[in-house]
């Protein structure tokens, strides 16, 4: 009988420099302060040959109570179509037994995340481009405070269905936070942060459209901006077109495993933090 020459093993904070490097021959945007962020706060598995070299990588991020979220599902482009995703994925939903679990599907993830028990929910665009605007003042919308966390996690909660604090606070850390305000309170909350090639306007999570809009306008700084929006609403994308960004690659579907929590009639989700995190 051989030896399995695949293992696969817990992610480390040493496969760090390997996963970047995996990152840039897929030509994914990440740096490796991102993929380092996304580290910090999840967990995975990593696949190696025999002498070490990292071939693949699949890290999951869980949510209270019983959700997660699976993403950076990579494969060497010189050995895939080997079986190693697919015992990647495996592994993982095995490590997070009991959650149901959501993701964006490239074209290329779909097959195998069909295989396992995904189905389509939604579709998800990537806008990007120049943004030659300024952050806007706008009277109802201020900088949060580290006091808003509990409250801007509460209003996350009832859009994205799960609790996800410690995200959250560790996206605040990263990028700016912006609060909007109406007579009630608190109504929606965008954070903007370096990534990629420039910087991510997301979460947004407001109202309507309108909210949406104010939000991006209060926090969008010039240069290369990304938003990546569900598909779903009109408006807010269309303001981002106006605005010079235009959508980019194909939309990735968003896939759940298991039943995700609801989330709440109110607020929603009109930009994600990164198709790994939501
Ligand atoms: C998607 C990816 C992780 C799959 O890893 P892999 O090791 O090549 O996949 P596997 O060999 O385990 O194959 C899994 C299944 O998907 C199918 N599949 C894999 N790549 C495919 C492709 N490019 N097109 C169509 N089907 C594909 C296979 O038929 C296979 O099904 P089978 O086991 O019944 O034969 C890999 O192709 C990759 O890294 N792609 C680029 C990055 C990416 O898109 N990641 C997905 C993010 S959601």
């Amino acid at each position: 009988m051989t030896a399995d020459p695949l293992d696969i093993t817990s992610v480390q904070e040493a496969d760090l420099d390997a996963v970047t490097a995996l990152v840039k021959v897929l030509q994914w945007p990440h740096r490796r302060e991102d993929i380092a962020l996304f580290m910090r706060l999840g967990t995975g598995r990593v696949a190696k040959d025999a002498a070490g070299t990292l071939l693949g990588v699949a890290l999951w991020w869980g949510f209270e109570p019983a959700a997660a979220r699976l993403g950076l599902v990579m494969v060497s482009p010189d050995v895939q179509r080997r079986g190693i995703g697919r015992r990647l994925v495996e592994q993982v939903l095995a490590d997070s037994a009991g959650r149901s679990m959501r993701l964006l599907a490239t074209e290329a993830g779909k097959p195998l995340y069909d295989t396992l028990g995904f189905v389509a929910v939604g579709a998800c665009r990537q806008y990007q481009g120049i943004y030659a605007g300024e952050p806007e003042d706008d009277a109802g919308i201020r900088a949060a405070r580290s006091e808003d966390l509990a409250t801007i996690t509460a209003l996350d909660t009832t859009a994205f269905g799960a609790g996800r604090a410690a995200t959250l606070r560790v996206l605040m850390a990263a990028g700016r936070t912006a609060v909007l305000e109406d007579g009630a309170g608190v109504a929606g909350y965008a954070i903007e942060r370096d990534f990629g090639r420039g910087t991510v306007v997301g979460p947004i999570v407001a109202t309507h459209d309108a909210d949406a809009i104010r939000l991006f306008k209060a926090l969008a700084r010039p240069g290369f901006v990304r938003v990546d929006t569900p598909v779903g609403s009109d408006r807010f994308p269309a303001h981002l077109v106006a605005q010079g960004l235009a959508a980019a690659g194909a939309d990735s579907l968003v896939m759940v495993r298991g039943t995700w929590p609801a989330p709440a009639a109110g607020a929603r989700i009109f930009a994600l933090s990164s198709h790994a995190l939501g």
